[in-house]
């Protein structure tokens, strides 16, 4: 045989393998060609009488051939076992169902409504805002004039988008407008909450975000007092955290409440004693309790009585109404109530981390 005769035959062999149609047995084939009695394998045996050269050319030639067929007969037996798999019952009753995944609120929905319930109990009426604010409601009628200092800490982000007072809207740096809507158009007596997302220009950390959530209470009557606000906050933490949670308050400054007052909760992890219990993660300076860092008390709250020029902006008399208010991030209570250290962790959305809580 000459080395174009040896090729004309391994064309030949080509030409049919590649006219077999797909319904053939695939183990048939491979023996017909590549088995060690078939068409194939005899021709590449053929090469030994050729010369050294040829037995090269040829060589290559040919064993490109083999691994083209062999490719060719692995996805034939790999559809065939498909079809295969494919003609079983389409209804199999012996087959397991799959767990049917069920939702659940994320948990500063359920921080939120727990809130909401509790001082729901305690008379107030939830009440609801615009995220998109004016100024007006967001900082003047709650006693911020243009160019007070505490506007600093609430730096926003602006709408380019004019109100009535030629101001541009804002996305509402806290709840706190929710009070300045109520009162304005309700009478006293008054007792209201509020919740809902918050916006600040701030860098994303462990405990801020630029869009988080507060909630907000109020209430305005004749003689309120200061011990009203104390009564109210201790009663709807110990529904909170448990009968045990105790709270204390410090003087604080709010342009919208004089005297205004920062609330510190016990220590929900170390049960107000500072130190590092069992089963707490390490964090913390050795031995101290890496939430309240050794102080025993959680900084949860800002309240006070509400001020005069606030009441007056919402025409309500100073001499005969007084009132309380208080507000506090809901981040801040989800953390305590799920333990969760980092914020983050409540809005990257990963399932793993969400349904465990
Ligand atoms: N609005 C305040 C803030 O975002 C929180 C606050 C403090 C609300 C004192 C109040 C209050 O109602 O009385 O920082």
């Amino acid at each position: 045989m000459t080395p174009d005769q040896w090729l004309e035959r391994l064309s030949r062999i080509e030409k049919e393998f590649f006219s077999v149609p797909g319904g053939e047995d695939p183990g048939r084939l491979e023996q017909k060609y590549l088995g060690r009695k078939g068409e194939l394998a005899l021709l590449l045996r053929e090469l030994s009488s050729f010369s050294i050269e040829d037995k090269k050319r040829l060589g290559q030639t040919g064993n490109a051939l083999k691994n083209k067929l062999q490719e060719n007969l692995d996805s034939r037996k790999t559809s065939r076992g498909a079809a295969a798999s494919e003609a079983r019952p389409a209804l199999d009753l012996a087959l397991s169902g799959y767990p049917y995944p069920r939702g659940s609120v994320h948990p500063v929905t359920f921080t939120a409504n727990k809130i909401i319930d509790s001082l729901g109990k305690l008379g107030f009426s939830l009440e609801d805002g615009p995220l998109a604010e004016m100024d007006y409601y967001n900082f003047e009628a709650l006693n911020f004039p243009p160019h007070h200092p505490a506007r600093d800490m609430q730096d926003t982000f602006y709408l380019n988008l004019k109100d009535e007072k030629n101001m541009d809207y804002l996305l509402r740096t806290h709840t706190s407008p929710v009070q300045i809507r109520t009162m304005k158009s309700r009478k006293p007596p008054v007792r209201a909450i509020s919740f809902g997302k918050t916006f600040r220009s701030e860098a994303v950390d462990a405990s801020h975000s630029f869009v988080f959530h507060q909630m907000e209470g109020f209430y305005a009557d004749k003689n309120v007092s200061m011990a009203d606000l104390k009564w109210t906050l201790e009663t709807f933490i110990k529904d909170l955290f448990g009968s045990g949670a105790k709270i204390r308050f410090s003087p604080s400054y709010f342009p919208f409440v004089e005297p205004g007052a920062q609330v510190e909760v016990s220590c929900v992890f170390c049960g107000r004693n500072g130190a590092a219990g069992a089963g707490q993660k390490p964090g913390g300076e050795e031995g101290k309790c890496p939430v309240c860092k050794g102080s025993g008390w959680l900084e949860m709250l800002g309240a006070g009585m509400i001020h005069s020029e606030v009441f007056k902006a919402c025409g309500y008399d100073p001499e005969k109404v007084s009132g309380f208010a208080f507000g506090a991030g809901i981040e801040r209570f989800a953390m305590l109530l799920f333990g969760i250290r980092d914020m983050r962790m409540l809005y990257e959305n990963d399932l793993r981390i969400l349904k465990q809580l």
